[in-house]
């Protein structure tokens, strides 16, 4: 699943620890948020599994065409003269569309152990199953946490090639400030020889894209409104649900579609791990996530921004959806 960073975080480590930290934070900023990153408990990765099979959520269809389509491209750029290599994925979610590429790579003998990286626990157990069952002769390394953390024990790690796989749009739950960040400490643990694949959504017709993140079905409201219940049994808040309501909105010229929960009307919620109660006005936002969109120069100049170049764009045959390789800048 996506731990994406949308919004300023608090210093680890609060009295309260850091998810109650973030929350008090968020909650007392003015607009309010909330961060993404934690949506993923169990219930928010079932939700999000759900979100990719809707018909109007066009971005896991569209990754899966250009991987179906491409993978023997993309295995003759990464496999080049070394052989072998650690398949590196971070924010492994279900693992569907690296299924492909793994299928194809072994179908071509490569020389390669899978190393998906989540940060909910029973997702990940989920993917490992399910790839032990596909894939029995498959090395499997899962690794539960952060990101962030990850990336700096992938330097420590064996001098094998790395082919690091961030897919599914992930990067766009990060601003476009916090997704340099990222790729600059990755580029810090990646050698000359290693490759980067990175799912990125392209900005299209603003309604296309506006209707993958406000359904028909209301499966991304409950999955924006699972966040609230989360705080309820995990910190001991009371939000009442029914008193908030999903708002999703898409900005062309920022080209960042962004959701909200709406307050109803006037309400006080406490929360007891926080020691603390927060007012909500009649109509006020909690900013909850935003979707970046891409345009190519946009890519090309992230990469080299972060000291990558782009090696190739992949896209679909729509061109909603870009898989760009990248590969570290001398
Ligand atoms: C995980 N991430 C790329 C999804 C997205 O499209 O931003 C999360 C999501 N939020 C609502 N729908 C899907």
């Amino acid at each position: 699943m996506n731990q994406g960073i949308t919004k300023m975080q608090s210093a680890s480590g609060t009295k309260y620890g850091t998810f109650a930290g973030d929350i008090d934070t968020g909650l007392s900023a003015d607009p309010k948020f909330l961060s993404s990153k934690y949506f993923y408990d169990d219930e928010g990765s079932r939700l999000f599994q759900e979100i990719m099979k809707l018909p109007e959520y066009y971005l896991t269809r569209s990754e899966l065409e250009i991987f179906t389509n491409s993978t023997q491209e993309i295995f003759e750029t990464i496999e080049g003269g070394e052989r072998e290599f650690d398949l590196i994925e971070l924010g492994a979610g279900d693992g569907l569309k690296t299924s492909v590429l793994v299928s194809h790579f072994i179908e071509r003998n490569a020389q390669f152990r899978y190393i998906p990286v989540d940060i909910s626990a029973e997702a990940l157990n989920f993917l490992t199953d399910k790839f032990h069952l596909k894939f029995p002769a498959l090395e499997i390394n899962p690794e539960q946490g952060d990101y962030f953390k990850t990336i700096e024990t992938l330097s420590k790690r064996s001098q094998r090639k790395k082919v690091i796989l961030f897919l599914g749009s992930n990067v766009g739950n990060f601003s476009e400030e916090q997704a340099l960040d990222f790729f600059r400490k990755l580029r810090l643990v990646m050698n000359d020889h290693d490759f980067l694949l990175i799912g990125f959504d392209l900005h299209k017709n603003p309604k296309t894209i506006l209707n993958a993140y406000d359904d028909s079905q209301g499966v991304t409201a409950k999955f924006n409104l699972n966040l609230l219940k989360r705080i309820n049994r995990e910190l001991g808040a009371d939000f009442n649900i029914e008193e908030f309501s999903h708002y999703a909105s898409y900005h062309p010229l920022e080209r960042a579609a962004r959701s909200f929960l709406i307050s109803q009307k006037n309400q006080t919620v406490t929360i007891d791990a926080i020691g603390k109660t927060f007012e909500f006005k009649k109509w006020e936002p909690i900013y909850m996530e935003v979707s970046q969109k891409y345009g190519i120069g946009m890519i090309e100049r992230l990469a080299a921004e972060s000291g990558f170049y782009v090696g190739k764009n992949f896209f679909d045959e729509n061109r909603f959806y870009t898989n760009s390789l990248w590969k570290p800048a001398g």
